[in-house]
């Protein structure tokens, strides 16, 4: 229903505790801190992109930085092709190793650090499988930098409990916004590890909006179909606002108390706008809307809303470049051997009204055990033995023997009479 909205999930703040624009980015973040932020943004309009095209008239909302997050744990494990793989899907390609933990620890600490006047919280967590297929050093490697708690679980003898336990932790990480992030059956004795991240905002607007306001009002679809929704308005004095005639929109940051975090919409001028500003969407573009705005009066009506997503991300990464991480020739090899990753779950929450946002994500990635069973053969081709057994009676009711093709003179029966 929410058709013209992009909402730039509000879930990032620099160490200086500047509102996300990309603008104080540029002078105020050292410039190795602002290469992981480019990172972010690039893999944020691919993901965008990827997932709008494949569902063009649908809502949606996620929080790439989330996936991001367990994306580069699982990237710290990798080698080879696998590695080169993520590397160029998440854009890293700038960055050497150890700058990539570097720069995601200092991106963890801020955000957990939190914000003030808003709520903001997040928390990474392992969850190895007890018997050691995962590697220390991976382990400490990653606790250390992602500020990642470690909690193993016995897959082998009870994965489905092992779900219940970590879908009970992201619903507590997320004010239980998050329910359910990983489905029956993700998890098996093969599972080795859930990687999992989750992150939960909520924040006031600075000037909120008055519920006697809310009027029901016409929302026009992309297909053009009207539909009566709760729209809030209010007059905002010194609005940031921008208007982008090559793009075709207007911009409007909702700030939240405290001014460290906003809400940014993005108008199209026309009532099907949306489709092609979004094929537009470079990171150059993105900031450059972000940044055109300046102080105005703006009479602004905002739809009242609630949405969730739920997404499964194997197919858009494999689409994006991903691919060996979800194959029988991952390498993984700096996490443990014989590894691969079965599934990325993706949900996201996110609540709009009077009084400001509430907003929650988490990402989980599921490695697995390549299961290198043998194939056996059993190939009854010449002559055997067999019964039919009873368990309980610890004998065989039947017994026979097949020595030779049943004769052709009746339907599959042969008469055995021998006098003994
Ligand atoms: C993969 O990487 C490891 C070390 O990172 C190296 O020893 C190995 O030779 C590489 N294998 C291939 C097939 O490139
Ligand atoms: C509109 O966007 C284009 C493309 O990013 C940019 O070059 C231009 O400066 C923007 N115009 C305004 C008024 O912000």
């Amino acid at each position: 229903m929410i058709c013209y909205l992009i909402v730039v999930i509000p879930l990032v703040v620099t160490r200086q505790h500047q509102i996300y624009r990309l603008e104080t980015l540029s002078s105020k973040m050292a410039s190795s801190d602002r290469e992981l932020s480019d990172c972010i943004n690039d893999f944020t309009l691919d993901i965008y992109k990827h997932v709008t095209s494949q569902q063009p008239s649908g809502n949606l909302f996620m929080s790439p930085s989330s996936m991001m997050v367990v994306l580069t744990m699982l990237h710290v494990g990798s080698r080879n092709k696998t590695e080169d793989q993520m590397t160029q899907v998440l854009k890293l390609e700038k960055l050497d190793k150890k700058a990539i933990l570097r720069h995601m620890e200092t991106f963890v600490s801020t955000l957990k650090k939190g914000s003030k006047s808003v709520t903001l919280s997040t928390a990474n967590r392992l969850f190895p499988h007890t018997d050691k297929t995962i590697l220390r050093d991976y382990i400490s490697l990653v606790s250390e930098h992602f500020k990642a708690e470690i909690k193993s679980m016995d897959y082998t003898t009870n994965a489905e409990g092992a779900r219940v336990e970590i879908n009970k932790w992201v619903e507590g990480e997320t004010n239980s916004k998050i329910k359910d992030l990983l489905p029956g059956g993700s998890l098996n004795s093969l599972t080795a590890m859930v990687v999992v991240n989750a992150i939960y905002f909520k924040g006031n607007w600075a000037t909120q909006f008055e519920p006697k306001d809310t009027k029901k009002s016409t929302f026009t679809k992309l297909n053009s179909d009207k539909e009566h929704i709760d729209m809030m308005s209010r007059r905002m004095k010194k609005a940031k606002y921008g208007e982008n005639r090559s793009l075709a929109c207007k911009t409007l940051e909702l700030p939240y108390e405290g001014e460290e975090l906003a809400m940014i919409v993005v108008l199209p001028n026309t009532n099907d706008g949306l489709l092609a500003l979004e094929k537009q969407l470079t990171l150059e573009n993105l900031q450059s809307l972000v940044s055109g705005v300046h102080p105005g009066t703006v009479d602004v009506s905002l739809p009242k809303f609630k949405l969730e997503t739920s997404l499964e991300l194997k197919k858009v990464l494999s689409a994006l470049g991903m691919r060996d991480l979800f194959q029988d020739d991952a390498d993984l090899s700096g996490m443990g051997k014989d590894l691969y990753v079965s599934q990325v779950y993706h949900k996201a929450f996110v609540d709009v009204n009077e009084e400001g946002t509430e907003a929650a994500a988490a990402t989980a990635a599921v490695v697995m055990k390549r299961s290198i069973q043998r194939t056996l053969d059993f190939k009854a081709d010449h002559p055997f033995l067999f019964m039919i057994w009873d368990h309980r009676l610890k004998v065989p009711l039947f017994i026979g023997r097949f020595v030779e093709p049943p004769s052709t003179a009746g339907p599959g029966f042969q008469q055995t009479k021998d006098e003994l």
